[in-house]
């Protein structure tokens, strides 16, 4: 069993893009990549996840502003600093924390983003350009997973991958980038029936479903793929979807909760920041 090292690669990721932003100031010091980050409400996973986001900002050189608003938030304040976003040249990226309080419109607020600032790519204009295979910003998870599976020379190609979830964030994007690097994809989601005959025949089996130790031995193929997206508390200690200790002896590759595709996530988040720097430089 190998450990796919998300920690590890994402510092590498990161000394990257740090290296890429000195020299682009170097060249021109009058402008400073910026990413504004909007968080609504006070869920505690959201808040650790915004810091450490802002906190990676910080590593690489790339401004960050934050907007903590309150529960009661509604649509209408939420849209105008979106188009205040907007029209902010110091704002090269805007990233909707989700989930939204339940009160909000979720679809409107995002198709509010300037689609050249959408560094998440949920808005519908870059959702669809990743539909059709066309340069676009990708979300953040499933673009850490192919990173880390291509940096670990993982081949993709004419393998049976299954990914369990179908969100918008995690499944369905991820779906679209392996079947762009030519896997097999099946999706599978709450209401998919004898859930194990279809993971013990992935080659690549990438699990999200926030569900704590869901993926049992008993589900996978001697030799398979584990990529596992679950970030649970369960008695304030982080376990993935898959049950690590149980799982681990037939996996070939393996990615840790946490330590695995959190930290990836974060780069990926700066990486496409620095991609939406260029991408308005050169409209
Ligand atoms: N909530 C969980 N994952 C994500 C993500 O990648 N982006 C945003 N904006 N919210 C999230």
């Amino acid at each position: 069993m190998i450990l796919l090292d998300g920690k590890c690669l994402s510092n590498q990721i990161k000394e990257e893009i740090a290296t890429e932003i000195s020299a682009l100031y170097e060249k021109d010091s009058s402008h400073k990549i910026g990413l504004a980050v909007i968080l609504v409400g006070d869920n505690l996973a959201s808040q650790i996840y915004v810091k450490n986001k802002i906190t990676a900002c910080l590593h690489v050189g790339i401004k960050s502003f934050q907007y903590n608003l309150k529960e009661s938030t509604t649509d209408d304040e939420l849209l105008t600093l979106i188009d205040e976003l907007n029209d902010d040249d110091n704002v090269n990226g805007i990233l909707v924390q989700l989930p939204l309080p339940p009160h909000i419109e979720e679809e409107k607020i995002l198709a509010k983003i300037d689609p050249l600032k959408d560094v998440d790519g949920f808005t519908p204009y870059q959702v669809g350009l990743l539909t059709i295979g066309q340069k676009s910003f990708v979300p953040c998870t499933p673009k850490g997973i192919i990173t880390l599976l291509e940096r670990n020379k993982i081949e993709i190609a004419g393998r049976h991958a299954v990914i369990v979830g179908r969100s918008n964030v995690v499944g369905k994007p991820l779906m679209q980038l392996l079947l762009q690097k030519d896997a097999t994809v099946t999706i599978c989601h709450s209401k998919t029936k004898n859930l194990s005959d279809i993971t013990k025949s992935a080659d690549i089996l990438i699990v999200a479903v926030g569900k704590p130790c869901f993926i049992k031995a008993d589900m996978l193929n001697q030799g398979v793929i584990l990529v596992d997206v679950g970030i649970n508390r369960v008695d304030g200690r982080l376990v993935g979807d898959a049950d690590f200790e149980n799982v681990k002896d037939k996996c070939a590759y393996i990615t840790p909760v946490p330590g695995g595709v959190g930290p990836m996530t974060i780069t990926m988040l700066l990486q496409n920041t620095v991609e939406a720097y260029y991408a308005r430089k050169n409209r």
